[in-house]
């Protein structure tokens, strides 16, 4: 079974509240939630993702999905803990060294969080398979990071099948980027079990649909 976390990257202030309560009805699993500071990624959403992760907090006990696209993981987590997230993932290509990737692993389960890693296009997925043992999900990025919207990239998927092959049964292995009907379906094959989607949902002339067809 695959679970459908909604990207609210693109989702106006002023129709937020009326989407969540839709999105709500059309049974998404996770709310997604991409921080980006500015560093890491050009854009920054800092204020608006933390605007809206309040009125998360009052509206709805859908679980947090949070994607940080920042430079300085540790401080992000920070602000983002007192929504009580169900998962926490950061970029590995955020991090100076290997080390630092396994700190803040620990640093985000001591806080009673699950917590992810992902990888940018670019990045070899092999480099990261020696925390997967530590790891609750691992977040294939198939756009860069930065904005909603972008065309799916083939090739990104194909590091699906390499995760799958080394995770163990509970990992999540969750794509963010273009996804829609037949994209998601590429995943599913693959192995994925978690998968991001924003545009396709929005788009959508009805978003109960959307979301059924992504899950099956
Ligand atoms: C991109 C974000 C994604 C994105 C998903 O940097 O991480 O979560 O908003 O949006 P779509 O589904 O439009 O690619
Ligand atoms: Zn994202």
């Amino acid at each position: 079974m695959v679970d459908i976390s909604t990207s609210l990257l693109s989702v106006k202030k002023e129709k937020i509240i009326d989407t969540v309560y839709k999105l709500e009805d059309a049974n998404t699993n996770y709310f997604h939630i991409d921080v980006m500071d500015g560093e890491f990624v050009e854009n920054d959403t800092h204020d608006i993702m933390l605007e809206y992760c309040e009125y998360l907090d009052n509206i709805t006990k859908i679980p947090l999905d949070i994607h940080l696209m920042v430079k300085d993981v540790k401080n992000f987590v920070d602000s983002y803990l007192i929504f009580n997230p169900n998962i926490i993932t950061f970029h590995y290509e955020a991090c100076k060294n290997k080390e630092e990737v396994m700190n803040l692993i620990n640093y985000i389960k001591e806080k009673g969080r699950r917590v992810g890693i992902s990888v940018k296009p670019e990045t070899d997925v092999k480099e990261i398979l020696e925390f997967l043992p530590d790891l609750d999900l691992v977040l294939v990025m198939t756009v860069e990071p930065g904005f909603g919207g972008q065309k799916f990239m083939a090739d990104c998927a194909e590091k699906i099948k390499v995760i799958k092959q080394h995770a163990t049964q509970n990992l999540f292995i969750q794509v963010d980027g273009g996804i829609n009907a037949e994209t998601g379906k590429t995943c599913t094959k693959y192995g994925a079990n978690s998968l991001v989607a924003g545009s396709y949902i929005y788009k959508a002339e009805n978003i109960k649909e959307a979301i059924s067809s992504l899950k099956h």
